[in-house]
């Protein structure tokens, strides 16, 4: 949720710091603060509420030094948005300390050192971690030694960078359940809790495993595991582009993302969909031998990619016969749940890093699911590292927090999947060709869908000054309805439901008025005419409706209904071709409404605690 960045150098790494926490800023956004430490063992700290601008103008750069630093972007859990509560905290003004995650136990340590005479400058778990790492420098000389013997004490999650004043030459880092990635550099390391942070500096990482403590000097990097050995992490090579955190001329990342989704589609489907079928293999090493024995699919996903989890729930079921169960990660990870003979357990996730999702798969591996495959748009994140089976989405940096170009991703990796588990499930030849000539028109369809952009404009006009509104949708086309639900709330604060549209008359019909848009998701399919039926409904209620529909489907717009034309496309596709027009026009919603698109309040893009 929060960003970090830390430096080890020759140089001064203030902008370093600076310009790293402004590409993590998408994780958090409440405050941001950095310490920094001269060779002279100086140590200096500059907090601010508000965006990394706030404290970017607030430090003068040319008297800001230190060679040695950490620096942190927070989305506050314990303790209220304030300079106070902003990191990095502090230890008897020695040792520095920002972090990400949750430090469960955090009350009764604090008690401990409370009684142990340390005084409590903010309401931060944070804080405890400082006072702990301070306190076990008592019997030692060495801060690796002390955080070794620290995070023993720690319930919870953390990801934590540590300085030392007393030693200028080095930070130690410790992960657990938040990532930590070390960036190499000539003469020069750094840290930070995702590698976009770094790209300016260096394309060689290093990704952290649960458990690993590591101290970084300007020439060393010593990696140790949860208990204590000296270890070897694999160095990757980033092939993330450089300015993967640019706007690239658009108004916001949102936008930008929006229309990247032909260009990430069609490099999803490249030497993964041939002209018959699939590559071998697409799923990962193995995936087709695993894949021989499924007879059963539980997924499990947050959010977005819950959305994509419950469209695959139609696919699988209608086309690859697989029976299929879908669940929110963090309802799945509380209850007893049984587990299905031959089952396979998929988390889908952009961010791979989803605390609720990554619980969720750990505990799949103790109930006995045959193999895990995660469904993922960050390589070498932790779900991608503690599956079996592991698909990357290729969707590319996904900054806006509204998720978009990632979910189209995650639905086209479905429509493979069903493929996949299709053969070996009695799926028809005229299926499968369907699905697959269906992916195939899939990247020039969403850009002629991305043209129809003028019409949703006008229509964002209408809509900006509603408080409530209600999404209805059929079929495979009812998740879609909920993720334009989800959009909406998201970035322009209007309340937004979704509906099976057979269950208005069970309820929602009540709340029908002309205050009330009604968004009605029509593509042109065998359940049209019982969408029509459900519109008359809502028509005869006095209702106002905008209906998204295929080209060629019998809708004729008058004064309460709003009819906008999607270009006809082949049925498997549609809920993918769907979510174009809905995210449009969440995007232009909030951009009348004047809202933060691509940092909505509250939010974070990247859900890493509880
Ligand atoms: C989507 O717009 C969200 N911001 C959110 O629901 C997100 O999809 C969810 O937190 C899951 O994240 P993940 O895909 O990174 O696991």
């Amino acid at each position: 949720m929060c960003g970090i960045v830390g430096a080890v150098a020759e140089r001064n790494v203030v902008e370093i710091l600076l310009e790293g926490l402004q590409r993590l800023e998408y994780r958090g956004y409440d405050s941001a603060g950095v310490a920094l430490l001269t060779r002279d063992g100086e140590l200096t700290r500059m907090r601010r509420t508000g965006k990394v601008k706030e404290l970017a103008d607030a430090i003068s750069t040319e008297e800001a030094l230190g060679s040695t630093g950490i620096a942190h972007t927070r989305w506050a859990t314990h303790g209220g948005v304030t300079e106070a509560n902003a990191h990095p905290h502090f230890s008897s003004d020695r040792i520095a300390v920002v972090h990400n995650g949750i430090i469960e136990n955090y009350e009764t340590l604090r008690a401990d050192l409370t009684e142990k005479g340390y005084t409590f400058t903010s309401d931060t778990d944070t804080e405890t971690i400082a006072h702990t790492i301070n306190e076990a420098m008592k019997t030692t000389d060495s801060l690796l030694t002390a955080v070794q013997e620290s995070v023993k004490t720690f319930h919870g999650a953390y990801g934590t960078v540590i300085m030392d004043k007393a030693d200028p030459s080095r930070v130690v880092v410790a992960r657990s359940g938040s990532p930590l990635v070390i960036g190499l550099g000539l003469g020069e390391n750094f840290i930070a809790s995702d590698q976009l942070a770094l790209l300016p500096v260096t394309r060689r990482f290093i990704f952290l495993e649960e458990g690993d403590v590591a101290e970084i000097t300007r020439r060393k990097v010593s990696i140790f595991d949860k208990d204590g050995n000296a270890v070897t992490r694999e160095i990757i090579e980033s092939n993330v582009e450089h300015d993967a955190g640019d706007k690239g001329g658009y108004r916001h990342y949102m936008l930008k993302e929006i229309h990247e989704q032909p260009v990430v589609v069609r490099n999803a489907l490249q030497h993964r969909l041939t002209d018959t079928g699939l590559a071998a293999d697409v799923f990962g090493k193995g995936a087709d031998a695993i894949f021989e024995n499924v007879k059963h699919v539980q997924i499990v996903a947050c959010g977005t990619s819950y959305h994509a989890g419950m469209t695959a729930r139609y696919w699988l079921e209608q086309y690859a016969n697989v029976s299929c169960n879908v669940e929110i990660a963090s309802e799945f990870r509380y209850r007893k749940s049984v587990v299905y003979p031959n089952s396979l357990l998929i988390t889908i996730s952009q961010s791979g890093e989803t605390a609720d999702t990554l619980a969720a798969l750990r505990l799949a591996k103790e109930l006995g699911y045959m193999a895990s495959l995660t469904i993922c748009n960050v390589p070498g994140s932790s779900l991608v590292r503690e599956s079996d089976l592991a698909y990357m989405t290729r969707a590319g940096a996904e900054i806006g927090v509204a998720s978009t170009k990632a979910f189209t991703t995650q639905l086209t990796a479905f429509l493979m999947l069903t493929l996949a588990l299709g053969k070996q499930n009695g799926m028809s030849d005229e299926d499968a060709s369907s699905i697959v000539s269906a992916l195939h028109s899939l990247p020039a369809k969403l850009e002629e869908t991305l043209a129809i952009t003028q019409g949703i404009e006008d229509l964002a006009e209408e809509f900006a000054d509603k408080n409530h509104s209600l999404f209805l949708g059929r079929g495979d086309q009812y998740p879609i309805a909920m993720e334009g639900a989800l959009k909406l709330k998201e970035i322009s604060y209007i309340h937004a439901e979704a509906y099976a549209s057979g269950e208005l008359k069970h309820g929602p019909l009540a709340l029908i008025d002309d205050e009330m848009p009604v968004i009605v998701v029509a593509p042109n399919n065998e359940l049209l005419e019982k969408l029509k039926s459900n519109v008359e409904e809502v028509r005869a209620r006095g209702g106002i409706m905008y209906v998204f529909a295929d080209k060629k489907a019998p809708f004729s717009g008058d004064s309460t209904m709003r009819v906008i034309s999607v270009p006809t496309c082949e049925a498997p596709i549609a809920p993918i071709v769907y979510t174009i027009p809905l995210q449009l026009l969440s995007y232009y919603v909030a951009l009348i409404k004047g809202t933060d698109v691509d940092q909505p309040r509250n939010l974070a893009k990247s859900v890493t605690v509880e």
